[in-house]
């Protein structure tokens, strides 16, 4: 696959939730070769601080208007700094990177996505595919900690979803965990979706990644490690995998190269507990 790198200009910055902001980029080469699930590596500086580029999910993607969005929330220096970007500033970019999300069937008649906080960031771009299949109902659970860190119900028009928001202290929607507003929703009101998708913390993506191992569901999970390099260079990004000739055997999947989308039983959920190396919204909690 192509990787391109590009300096791309910013055309808008804003603010949506709290920590979590936009950026829209003119990046045309980019956007004519992304696919939703994708993800490109962004350099937040000229100089050494910060050193490695970071990775962020394709939000939306306008492949002939040439424009790509980012959204990210701010958890450390480099996404500090990224929130200080002004339009007209440009940025380095390397993308697109990993592999997408692989399209439901064309006679699928229920779709369910589930996400956790900026876990909704990729599923903007699938729903802007989604939406060329008018027979298939579209689900979204949407849960954050609280209602202002939900992203605004209008931003939502247009895109033939119903959304399930939740919220864990209650402030707004279902209160509790979304997986647990996914799962009362499966057991009575909605019947066995045809796909699943998830995106958010590991916790969460866990309890989907059964659910679906159970009920014998295609789910698609868009995971996340530590990344330095994006490409399958410096093998930082392992995730503890089910080996593929002898399921006892210690094996790895790199999540920019082999990922970031995942299939449930791909994975050795046990493992990955025990897995220094992981960022902090990764972690089990
Ligand atoms: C494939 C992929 C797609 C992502 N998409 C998005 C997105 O669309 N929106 C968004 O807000 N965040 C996304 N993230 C997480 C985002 O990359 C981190 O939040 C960001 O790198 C943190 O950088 P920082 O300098 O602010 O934080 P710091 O904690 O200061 O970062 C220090 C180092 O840790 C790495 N790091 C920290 N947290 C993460 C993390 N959660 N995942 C991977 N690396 C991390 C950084 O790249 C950096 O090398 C994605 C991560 C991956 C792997
Ligand atoms: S981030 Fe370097 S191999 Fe994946």
């Amino acid at each position: 696959m192509v990787k391109i790198q590009e300096q791309a200009w910013i055309m808008e910055h804003e603010k949506l939730a709290r920590q979590t902001y936009r950026l829209m980029l003119q990046s045309p080469e980019i956007a004519a070769a992304a696919r939703a699930g994708q993800f490109a590596m962004v350099r937040l500086g000229d100089g050494l601080d910060p050193l490695l580029r970071r990775p962020f999910s394709f939000h939306r993607i306008f492949p002939k208007q040439g424009i790509i969005e980012i959204l990210y929330r701010i958890v450390g220096r480099g996404t500090g700094k990224l929130s200080r970007i002004q339009v007209g500033d440009s940025l380095d970019v390397m993308g697109p990177l990993g592999n997408a999300f692989r399209l439901p069937s064309c006679d699928s008649s229920l779709v369910v996505l589930v996400a956790g906080g900026i876990g909704i960031a990729p599923f903007f771009a699938l729903m802007q595919d989604l939406v060329g299949r008018p027979d298939a109902s579209l689900h979204l659970f949407y849960g954050a900690r609280s209602g202002d860190e939900l992203l605004p119900p209008q931003l939502f028009d247009g895109l033939r979803v119903t959304v399930h928001r939740s919220t864990d202290d209650g402030s707004l929607g279902y209160c509790g965990r979304v997986t647990d507003l996914f799962q009362e929703f499966m057991g009575s009101a909605l019947p066995r979706p045809d796909a699943v998708y998830s995106c958010g913390p590991l916790a969460m993506q866990y309890h989907v990644a059964r659910w679906a191992l159970n009920q014998g569901v295609d789910a698609q999970l868009s995971l996340e490690s530590l990344m330095a390099c994006g490409v399958g260079a410096c093998l930082g990004c392992a995730l503890p995998a089910i080996g593929a000739d002898d399921p006892a055997t210690d094996h790895y999947l790199h999540v920019c190269k082999d990922g970031p989308i995942f299939s449930p039983g791909s994975i050795q959920w046990q493992k990955i507990q025990m897995h220094r190396a992981l960022p902090q919204t990764f972690l089990y909690n």
